[in-house]
């Protein structure tokens, strides 16, 4: 998919006020600081639409972005970042799981994983409740530029052997690099086909 246009539309701390266009929209969660935001730009070709940062706990609202003035691409804030309090944490699990559980136009939920780690348990306990909830999601590692070829390799083949372990069939997955751009086009083909599908 050629992409011709992305905007930056609203940022909401509540679902409600999220935009009432009825657009088809693909939502990026994950660890603080395991590069969503920078996954958004590499997709959008913009480098500077989502705000990103070397520390975790950046994007702290639902934001939308508009692609080609026909989906939406939504950033939202990392789960699992330490360095927060109690109530900060709170107030984020209700932010996510409310735009999660609401959001009727949220066609896929894009779970992001490092590439680099082994499965953590945060990771799976938040995929196991997407999966009781019947959420639509896929799995994107990131940061593939960040180790050769063959630990990626592993790293990857056991991460969806622990994935095996909870699910019968595997989510679609993505291997991905905001650096070098690995993945954009998979991505975005998987993205165009959905989008294809809902207008029937
Ligand atoms: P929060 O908004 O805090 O939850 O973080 P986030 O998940 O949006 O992460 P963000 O995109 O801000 O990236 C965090 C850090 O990782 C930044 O320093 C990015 O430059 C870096 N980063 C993200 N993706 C990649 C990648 O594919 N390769 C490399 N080498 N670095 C990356
Ligand atoms: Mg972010």
């Amino acid at each position: 998919m050629e992409i011709k246009s992305a905007e930056f539309v609203i940022s909401n701390s509540l679902v409600g006020k999220c935009p009432t266009t009825n657009l088809p929209e693909y939502a990026f969660i994950g660890r603080s600081n395991v590069g969503k935001s920078s996954l958004i730009n590499m997709l959008a070709n913009n480098k500077k639409l989502a705000k990103t940062s070397a520390t975790p706990g950046k994007t702290l609202l639902i934001n939308h972005f508009i692609i080609n003035n026909e989906w939406y691409l939504v950033d939202l804030p990392g789960y699992g970042y330490a360095k927060r309090s109690k109530s900060e944490v709170e107030k984020l699990q209700t932010l996510i799981s409310s735009y999660i559980l609401n959001r009727e136009e949220m066609t896929c939920l894009f779970v992001l994983v490092d590439s680099r780690l082994e499965p953590q348990k945060i990771d799976l306990e938040f995929i196991e409740w997407l999966g009781e909830n019947g959420i639509p999601f896929g799995i994107i590692f990131t940061k593939a530029d960040k180790s050769k070829l063959s630990k990626l390799k592993s790293n990857i083949s056991s991460y969806l052997k622990k994935l095996k372990e909870q699910w019968e069939e595997l989510p679609p997955y993505f291997i991905t690099s905001s650096e070098n751009r690995t993945g954009r086009e998979e991505l975005l083909n998987y993205i165009e086909e959905i989008n294809k599908s809902l207008h029937g």
